[in-house]
């Protein structure tokens, strides 16, 4: 149907005669000659309709409507070098139609117009509605070539390092992943409903017992989770598993693996290795497990400092067991009013986003004296001022912002307001920091963390991580004592403050994965029902293991600059979960769900 492609075409192509196949971006009569935008996957290329050349050519080309889909014949040519596009690739040259073919019309009005030359932003409802057309739009376009050339490179060098790609089931068991699944009733087995994967954490340990030794997946995982920008329903891992590999070996291998990705996707050389860092550390440093590094503003704990002040919201805060952290943002002085910080102000109002009451404050004048509106400044004495001055790093012109209670309260504060913060002061988008790729492995997850709402402890990741050997020995009769403070052998890549991957080491034997189990409340009989076959299996020669997922349309987004993964996925859904084009989820009939042996669940039947 065509010898070339749209965007393409060069000067090399002077006066070949082509056939080229596409859209029409924009059609312009100008004194009697008619210059469309024809566009491809590949780009534009300009089409000029001489009246010259057929008056039954002509008098299509005067018909054509944008996005009709046309056929031509042509000879390329030069354009004059007054009428260049430097804007776009083919700009230098344009093709003479001999021939003009409707391939197919454009019926109705179009909800948005998709022209290369229109950048007018469009409500995501509209784009989601109409995906398809939203598809052929710059910016989507790039953005899923940009996967594809991310989901080559991976492949490319998983490849060349012996890793196996292998598909597992989309039908399968719940796997605990931490999300609600979604359910699929079976019609054979009667009663009986799979789970969609969360993702392929079991069959992929499965793998390694069975002896594939490194495999990977680009896999499709399901979670019913309460969305965000940076969540799905249905999302994509790159997902990989690898047998007698330690940690470090696997940190290693995976630091390649990002280096190699973004080198040919940015030409960028990534500095290798990436930091480390302690979950305690990035608790206490950050208060998140997930920091941003690109900017300063780290948390300084004060407790020991300001224990026995006789301000009480302190002191009280510590002697209830919590702690009095605080972060220093240099020149808060002018940039920061009292009105923000103060009850109905932005910053306060994200400090109770977390959970805080507020925020109490300092300001640093000139001399080093200080400056509060609160009850701290005449509680502090002339030393604890110095040292505190000194432990913040403060200066005159800075404000140090303090957060107090709870520490898990105070951490979460104070990250959030220091996020909000980077992006309100514009240390994020500085010159500075703006190509900034900061990735930070965090290691030494504890293996638990308490659910208050269900007075019981859960796994931290999942329960299939290894636990430190230091911390919990060999003597398997103290392993239920141990295992609630243990740290597990688990880590997660951080970039420029998002989660965009993590794994861990797994258990390989099946005592121990069965204290792990009941750890977290579930005992013999009900691990062996639900895990049978994984506990079946780790006793049949497994080998040491671990792996672990990068989230694939994290990586995209963060690669191409956008704010929501909607934007990197070719269907994605709505916060409300929702596919706006096809309307999934939607009813079923009576007829469905009986086949299903299920009663008069359908929103129609009601
Ligand atoms: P985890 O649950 O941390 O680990 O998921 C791995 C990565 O997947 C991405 N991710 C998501 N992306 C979009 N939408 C979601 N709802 C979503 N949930 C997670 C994140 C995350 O870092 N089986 C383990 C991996 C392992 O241990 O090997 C797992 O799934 O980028």
């Amino acid at each position: 149907m065509r010898s070339n492609y749209c965007g393409e075409l060069r000067k090399k192509h002077i006066n070949s005669n082509i056939q080229l196949c596409g859209w029409v971006d924009r059609s312009r009569d100008h004194g009697g000659v008619i210059f469309i935008d024809l566009r491809d996957i590949t780009g534009t290329i300009q089409i000029t309709v001489d009246p010259d050349q057929g008056s039954e050519l002509f008098s299509i080309a005067e018909t054509l409507r944008t996005e009709t889909v046309i056929q031509i014949n042509g000879i390329v040519r030069s354009r004059p070098p007054e009428s260049f596009n430097k804007k776009l690739k083919t700009g230098e040259i344009e093709v003479l139609a001999k021939d003009l073919t409707i391939l197919n019309q454009v019926k109705g009005i179009l909800p948005f117009t998709v022209s290369i030359h229109d950048e007018e932003p469009v409500k995501e409802e509209l784009r989601l509605k109409h995906r398809y057309l939203d598809l052929r739009r710059e910016r989507m376009k790039h953005n899923l070539c940009l996967r594809n050339e991310v989901i080559k490179a991976a492949r490319n060098f998983l490849e060349k390092e012996n890793f196996l790609e292998v598909e597992t089931p989309i039908l399968t068991r719940s796997t605990p992943e931490g999300a609600r699944d979604y359910l699929v009733p079976s019609r054979v087995c009667e009663g009986d409903w799979f789970a969609l994967p969360q993702s392929p954490q079991l069959f992929k340990q499965l793998l390694m017992v069975g002896g594939i030794e490194r495999y990977f997946q680009i896999a499709k995982c399901f979670r019913d989770e309460d969305l965000r920008a940076d969540r799905q329903p249905e999302f994509t891992q790159l997902d990989m598993e690898m047998s007698f590999m330690s940690q470090e070996e696997i940190l290693t291998i995976n630091e390649k693996l990002i280096a190699s990705i973004w080198k040919t996707i940015n030409g960028v050389e990534l500095a290798l290795p990436f930091p480390r860092l302690t979950w305690q550390e990035s608790m206490d440093r950050f208060g998140t497990d997930r920091p941003d590094t690109r900017y300063g503003m780290e948390l300084v704990n004060v407790s020991e400092l300001l224990k026995d002040i006789g301000f009480k919201v302190f002191s009280g805060a510590i002697a209830a067991g919590g702690s009095v952290k605080c972060i220093n943002i240099k020149g808060g002085n002018t940039a920061i009013s009292n009105v923000r910080i103060k009850p109905g102000g932005d910053i306060f109002s994200e400090a109770q986003k977390a959970g805080a009451k507020g925020l109490a404050f300092i300001r640093v004048r000139e001399n080093r004296e200080i400056d509060t509106i609160g009850a701290i400044k005449d509680n502090l004495d002339n030393t604890q001022k110095e040292k505190l001055l000194k432990l913040t790093n403060a200066e005159e012109g800075d404000l140090i912002l303090f957060g107090a209670g709870e520490t898990e309260i105070v951490n979460k504060t104070l990250d959030k307001v220091r996020q909000f913060l980077a992006k309100d002061l514009g240390l994020i988008t500085s010159n500075e920091t703006k190509n900034r790729w900061n990735f930070l492995w965090i290691i030494d997850f504890p293996m638990f963390e308490f659910n208050s709402d269900e007075n019981r402890l859960e796994a931290l990741h999942h329960p299939f991580c290894a636990p430190n050997s230091e911390d919990i020995g060999t003597e398997e009769a103290s392993w239920i004592e141990k295992l609630p403070k243990a740290r597990a052998q688990a880590y997660d890549l951080v970039l420029n403050g998002l989660e965009l991957g993590g794994g861990s080491l797994r258990i390989h034997q099946s005592e121990l994965q069965l204290k792990v189990l009941e750890t977290i409340g579930i005992q013999l009989k009900e691990g062996k029902e639900q895990f049978g076959f994984l506990l079946e299996a780790l006793e049949m020669g497994a080998p040491p293991h671990g792996g672990l997922a990068f989230g694939l349309d994290r990586m995209i987004m963060l690669l191409t600059g956008e704010e929501s993964i909607r934007d990197t996925i070719a269907f994605p859904k709505t916060q409300q979960a929702r596919c706006l084009m096809t309307e999934a989820p939607s009813s079923v009939s009576n007829k469905q769900l009986k086949e299903l042996h299920i009663s008069n669940m359908s929103k129609k039947n009601e």
